[in-house]
């Protein structure tokens, strides 16, 4: 029958409702396979759909549904699921005929309000947690519910999804190949598939039929609903349909299955023996999904729903098949609580009880103890990376070190997050950004090269690589070994290939006979000699570059495919672990450390690497950094870092002795200021220079009192605080002190003016604070601010106000000081200070937080009056400022600012950032504007009446954290991103930014516009 025949239209379905259930409301279409779906709108309730079935519908089939949906009330009793509505005849189904003279049959239930899946972005792993919980619940509700008509036949049963092969012939090769995959794959283990659990199911929680709660911020499933699927089959066919939906559109699909893997077994707790089934019964529901569109594409084409999962579910498919089924049931096992390999008690039972000594492995070494080393990215051991690189300086480390224990064998190194994999083939973009393969899966001995290795157990060889393609390992061997009843593999990496070339895959080598020899560099892979020694309990199907070191997401399921190696050496220096975790540090922190300190992010980060504009935690995780204006130079740029450690080495002393390092940087400073300015003091922090410059204020005006803008930060030493109003005007702040006038924030896109006259009209109130000290009888001493003002929200002044300021303030016998803290040092691109920006020069430039690119090093440049003015007979004394090893790194900073011409990068890629931040506000209007200069830009999120909208941008800089991508709020309404990275920032980096922020940006929070 054609299709346009048995459709039901609007007004008939709102006519058939209140016919049968007497009920007024308004129906719209709603997508559905087999009925035809109606949602219903009342005034006076949640609402209902209405079920008109195709002509000729099986009784058995709607008697089945309705007494399936009675059952899940009574026995459900924590799940919320659509109840049957009886007409007014008192039947749960009602039959109606058509304009046609069809019969139909319809049914009415209750709403269940929220929204669908598939219309939920982002699609968190919570949210997959608890779709799993409710889909365990409900099949715990059906345990025991039985009907005929459970066992019909049925397309979307994956138990029957052998019917597909049939229809092999529809695809193109490369597609059928994909699928007749999945359907061998799922065919071989069909005995014992068929041996697994079965009840009644639900069988279709597609993300069209999950209903979601309505917050936008961590929402939860409320129900899986359309119970036309229903089926009795195996339970885990269940978990494998909610899971082949929810990971559709997700780069990682495996990864993405897990969480919901986990809900469900928290609810349902599912068998180990099913797990073993549910990679196959994944890939079979949508090979059906992929068939059945394939069929109605030439049945029905015009009916779109039947073709909404299709192009999503090749994807799937596609990346389903390069997973190993091994690997997934592991992680699958890892996620229900089981050990993710079968047979790791069994190794770990085994191993307890079989001791090896490390001279059967290492014959010619006498040693049996073992030297720990951390070459972990926290180890302070490996130093900076460019040293750790240096393959000459790293094999003098380990010499020495060997020097020191030479009764050891130097070794270190399982489940390691290792720094020194910076190279991007080991980077993938996972579910949240990118992801590097950092966490060593064995124990490396480091050994002098040509040290001959043994078998420590008869084994048979499998893999043999002596041809250096494995750039990885250089010559590599793996044996297996057969121990009662199971068995594992052992992995020795980084030998010679002539050693290795000795060996094929087959031979049987016995306990005790040489294996191997350590490779030199550059054979053995591009290191200093060690052998890498790993254990595998499942070989998967590799036969080169078996995995050495792992995925921080998956190193569960990794850490127990390759157990610790030590298992079997017993090496007590191995034993050890002395790490502590954040909550440890953070309890000690809370109680010891001052009590108003705070902690960045929801869950604090532990950062102990930097390097460039990548900041990582211990576990190896990189984060891009685009906040950090103090790593103006790159985190732990090795000149910078250089410079430092070999003026340490020779001395650190006071300014009162000579040195040329002093001099030095203070030539550095005055080539870049105007030349008026040529006069320095240097000191410790932003803070100490601001309270220095209101000093000088002092000592050339003799008046105190200073004029501020609203929201500014000039630092927490006492007079700074007294002019700072973000912190006054804030928490814990009593106003504005007696000396202080604040003028408000020269803000023209949301402040007190805005226009063309703006910049007027803000020295005007310059102006007013300047005659509010004149009333008190006293006279101006100075004025400060920020060339941007960063505490503000990356307020830029407008353009003519600070000219018009300093002609006033100096008009009435005041000082003018530019705060150049946050953005100095040729951040802002087309000039290297931020006064210059604005054709004036101040009489003091305090500087801080770039000149030491984290050392604490500042400086105040001042003209020859005020220096003079200063210079009163009181001797200026400062411990540490000027000292000669923060001299000799604010000098390097400032070279290397030169050198690499940083400057003229923050203006080309601080350019286009602003530029492709402008296009995404004309798509994006929450962000409201977007300004700054270089690398110091700032974006405000308002509404569409410019409120502020404090909590999106909050959502935002954590959902970008949550990507790798450190950003943080300001403003003083919180409503302003904040990006002043690193000015080694590329555009690469820039990209990856606004990749991460469009995608944000789409996620239902971000829509919310108030
Ligand atoms: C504009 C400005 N001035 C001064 C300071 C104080 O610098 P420090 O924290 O180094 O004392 C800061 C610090 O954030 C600042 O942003």
């Amino acid at each position: 029958m054609e299709y346009n025949q048995i459709k039901i239209a609007i007004p008939q379905a709102e006519e058939i409702l209140f016919d049968l259930y007497n009920i007024q409301g308004t129906a719209s279409v709603l997508p559905g396979e087999v009925d035809f779906n109606f949602r219903i709108k009342t005034s006076n309730s949640e609402g209902y759909i209405l079920k008109i079935s195709r002509p000729n519908e099986d009784d058995n089939y709607l008697d089945f549904q309705q007494q399936l949906l009675q059952h899940v009330e009574a026995n459900g009793t924590q799940l919320i699921a659509p109840k049957v509505v009886k007409d007014k005849n008192k039947n749960a189904t009602s039959t109606i005929t058509d304009s046609f003279g069809n019969e139909r049959k319809v049914r009415l239930l209750t709403w269940v309000s929220g929204r669908v899946w598939s219309s939920v972005n982002p699609q968190l792993d919570s949210l997959r947690f608890s779709l799993g919980t409710q889909c365990g619940l409900l099949t715990q509700a059906l345990q025991g519910f039985t009907h005929a008509e459970a066992q019909r036949d049925f397309v979307w049963d994956v138990a029957q999804s052998l019917w597909t092969k049939e229809h092999i012939h529809v695809f193109p090769n490369e597609e059928k190949e994909l699928i007749s995959y999945f359907q061998e794959q799922f065919e071989a283990k069909k005995p014992t598939y068929d041996l697994l659990r079965k009840s009644v199911v639900h069988n279709d929680a597609n993300d069209n039929n999950v209903i979601v709660s309505k917050e936008l911020i961590n929402p939860t499933v409320k129900a899986a609903i359309d119970y036309g699927d229903a089926i009795h089959t195996q339970i885990i066919n269940d978990v494998a349909i909610g899971c082949a939906y929810a990971i559709m559109n997700h780069n990682d699909a495996l990864d993405a299955a897990l969480p919901l893997l986990k809900g469900y077994h928290s609810s349902f707790p599912l068998q180990e023996k099913e797990l073993k089934h549910l990679y196959n019964a994944i890939a079979m529901r949508l090979v059906i999904s992929v068939t059945k569109s394939a069929i109605n594409k030439i049945e029905e084409p015009n009916n779109a729903y039947l073709l909404i999962s299709e192009k999503p579910a090749w994807e799937v498919l596609k990346k389903w098949r390069v997973i190993h089924p091994d690997f997934a049931e592991y992680s699958f096992r890892t996620a229900c609580g089981f050990s993710a390999h079968p047979n790791e008690i069994k190794f770990n039972e085994w191993a307890s009880k079989n001791t090896f000594l490390l001279p059967e492995l290492f014959s010619s070494i006498n040693k049996e103890e073992v030297h720990s080393i951390d070459l972990s990215v926290s180890s302070n051991w490996i130093g900076h990376q460019q040293d750790f690189n240096n393959l000459d300086q790293f094999q003098f480390k380990i010499d020495q070190l060997q020097k020191e224990v030479p009764t050891k064998i130097i070794a270190g190194g399982y489940l390691e997050p290792r720094a020194l994999y910076t190279s991007t083939a080991y980077d993938t973009i996972g579910n949240n950004g990118k992801e590097s393969r950092s966490i060593h899966l064995g124990i490396d001995y480091w050994l002098p090269a040509y040290t001959p290795v043994h078998a420590i157990l008869d084994g048979e060889v499998v893999i043999a690589i002596n041809d250096a393609g494995d750039k990885e390992y250089g010559g590599l061997i793996v044996l297996k070994h057969q121990v009662e009843e199971f068995e594992f593999y052992t992995l020795y990496g980084h030998n010679t290939l002539k050693s290795i070339s000795k060996h094929s895959v087959g031979d049987l080598i016995l306990k005790g006979k040489k294996i191997a020899e350590l490779g030199n560099y550059p054979e053995n892979g591009n290191w200093a000699p060690h052998l890498h020694f790993q254990v595998l309990l499942s070989l998967f199907d590799y036969t080169i570059d078996y995995p050495g070191v792992a995925y921080l997401n998956q190193i569960d399921v990794w850490k127990s495919i390759c157990p610790n190696p030590n298992l079997l050496f017993k090496s007590a220096a191995l034993l050890e672990n002395k790490s502590l975790t954040n909550d440890d540090i953070i309890r000690y922190r809370k109680q010891h450390l001052g009590k108003s300190l705070s902690l960045q992010y929801k869950t604090p980060i532990k950062m102990v690497r930097g390097a460039g504009q990548y900041l990582m935690d211990q576990f190896g995780h990189t984060y891009l950094d685009t906040v950090n204006n103090v790593a103006h130079v790159g985190h732990e740029n090795y000149n910078v870092v250089k410079a430092g450690q070999d003026q340490m080495a020779l001395i650190n002393t006071n300014s009162r002795y000579l040195h040329e390092n002093i001099n030095e940087l203070a030539k550095e400073l005055i080539e870049t200021l105007p030349p008026e300015l040529n006069v320095l003091h240097f000191v410790n922090s932003g803070s100490e220079a601001n309270e220095l410059a209101i000093r000088m204020v002092k000592a050339v005006t003799g008046e105190k009192d200073m004029i501020a803008s609203e929201v500014g930060y000039h630092g927490n030493a006492n007079m700074c605080i007294d002019i700072s109003s973000y912190k006054f005007d804030g928490k814990g702040g009593h106003g504005a002190p007696e000396h202080t006038q604040i003028f408000p924030l020269p803000d023209t896109f949301r402040g007190k003016h805005k226009g063309k006259n703006a910049a007027h009209k803000y020295a005007e109130e310059v102006q007013k604070c300047i005659e509010n000290i004149q009333h008190k009888g006293r006279n101006v001493g100075g004025f400060i601010i920020e060339p941007i003002i960063s505490c503000g929200g990356q307020i830029e002044l407008p353009e003519g106000f600070l000219a018009q300021s300093y002609k006033l303030i100096r008009k009435a016998g005041g000082i003018c000081i530019s705060d150049e803290v946050q953005v100095g040092c040729g951040r802002l691109g087309k000039t290297f200070w931020g006064f210059q920006l604005h054709d004036v020069i101040p009489d003091i430039v305090t500087i801080g937080k770039p000149l030491g690119n984290g050392h604490p090093i500042a400086a105040v440049a001042c003209t020859q009056k005020v220096a003079d003015a200063f210079a009163n007979g009181m001797e200026y004394f400062n411990t540490f400022g000027g000292n000669p090893v923060s001299c000799a790194i604010a000098a390097e900073v400032l070279r290397t600012v030169k050198r690499d011409r940083l400057q003229e990068n923050a203006l080309k890629i601080g350019t286009y950032l602003k530029s492709e931040l402008n296009n995404l506000s004309t798509e994006f209007p929450i962000l409201g504007d977007v300004r700054g200069q270089g690398l110091f830009l700032g974006i405000e999120l308002v509404d569409s009446e410019l409120n502020p909208l404090a909590k999106q941008t909050d959502y935002l800089a954590n959902r970008m954290k949550d990507h790798g991508i450190l950003m943080s709020t300001d403003g003083p309404d919180h409503n302003v991103l904040k990006i002043k990275p690193p000015i080694v920032f590329t555009k690469e980096n820039a990209e990856e930014l606004l990749l991460y922020l469009r995608k944000i940006l789409n996620e239902d929070f971000m829509k919310l516009q108030s």
